[in-house]
């Protein structure tokens, strides 16, 4: 599988990015979870580490790139008493291969990543891995595609006497698809030391696709917080 996402980059980015607002609303729709959670896509584990804090369920965190899972996994070394609790699955969504069904899944920032076609097959897997009543939890934004644009600065952080910093170019967007590159480069006294150069397709489907999709695979909407929906099987 191909990271559409540096790894030196990712937590540097993303720790305060989308991760704040979700650590905050994701644990209360979890309340009352205490047996199991699969997470989908754990990336990194910055979501991971607050599923297993904010709640005593086993954790299976599921992620088929093997540079995110090494940073998982060295994460967790960083964190001895969640190696018993953790379980982390180096495969895609579509392969899921549990045990048994669990209380809930936890799905943050992946969607974007799949194809109509993988995310219509996804929604029967889900609910087969779900008990009945279990939750589905993930991250849907409503509202218009980004225009396209030029390359223009997102963000930067200062690391030592380097500035990482990502660098977005919307290429075109339209019916639920945007094409992007992404640049992200290390700058040593004004020069680029390092840089990687990423384009790639981001899905987001709206609202009127998305909930026929998941209501043909028996889900019914929930309660939930803005920038996340939640499901019931
Ligand atoms: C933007 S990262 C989000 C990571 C983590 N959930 C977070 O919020 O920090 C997206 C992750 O989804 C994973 N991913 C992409 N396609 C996937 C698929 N088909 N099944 C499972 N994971 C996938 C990528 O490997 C990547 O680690």
């Amino acid at each position: 599988m191909t990271d559409f996402i540096s790894l030196p980059f990712y937590d540097l980015l993303h720790e305060n990015a989308h991760v704040p607002a979700v650590r905050e609303k994701l644990p209360p729709l979890l309340t009352g979870v205490r047996r199991s959670i699969l997470e989908i896509g754990a990336g990194s584990g910055l979501i991971t580490i607050t599923l297993a804090d904010s709640t005593p369920a086993e954790i299976f965190a599921l992620e088929p790139s093997p540079g995110m899972r090494g940073i998982l996994l060295s994460r967790l070394t960083g964190r001895p008493e969640l190696l018993k609790r953790v379980t982390v699955l180096p495969y895609d969504a579509l392969s899921l291969d549990l045990p048994e069904p669990v209380e809930a899944i936890v799905m943050i920032n992946v969607m974007y990543a799949m194809e109509p076609e993988y995310r219509e097959r996804l929604w029967p897997v889900l609910a087969g891995a779900l008990e009945p009543g279990g939750l589905l939890v993930f991250t849907w934004r409503d509202g218009d595609l980004p225009a396209p644009h030029p390359l223009k600065e997102i963000d930067s952080r200062q690391v030592g006497r380097h500035t990482y910093a990502s660098f977005s170019e919307i290429i075109e967007s339209g019916e639920g698809r945007i094409r992007y590159r992404t640049v992200y480069r290390v700058i040593a006294d004004g020069k680029v030391i390092d840089e990687e150069d990423i384009v790639g397709n981001a899905y987001r489907p709206a609202w009127n696709v998305l909930e026929p999709e998941l209501t043909a695979a028996g889900f019914t909407c929930a309660a939930a917080p803005d920038g996340l929906l939640a499901w019931r099987r």
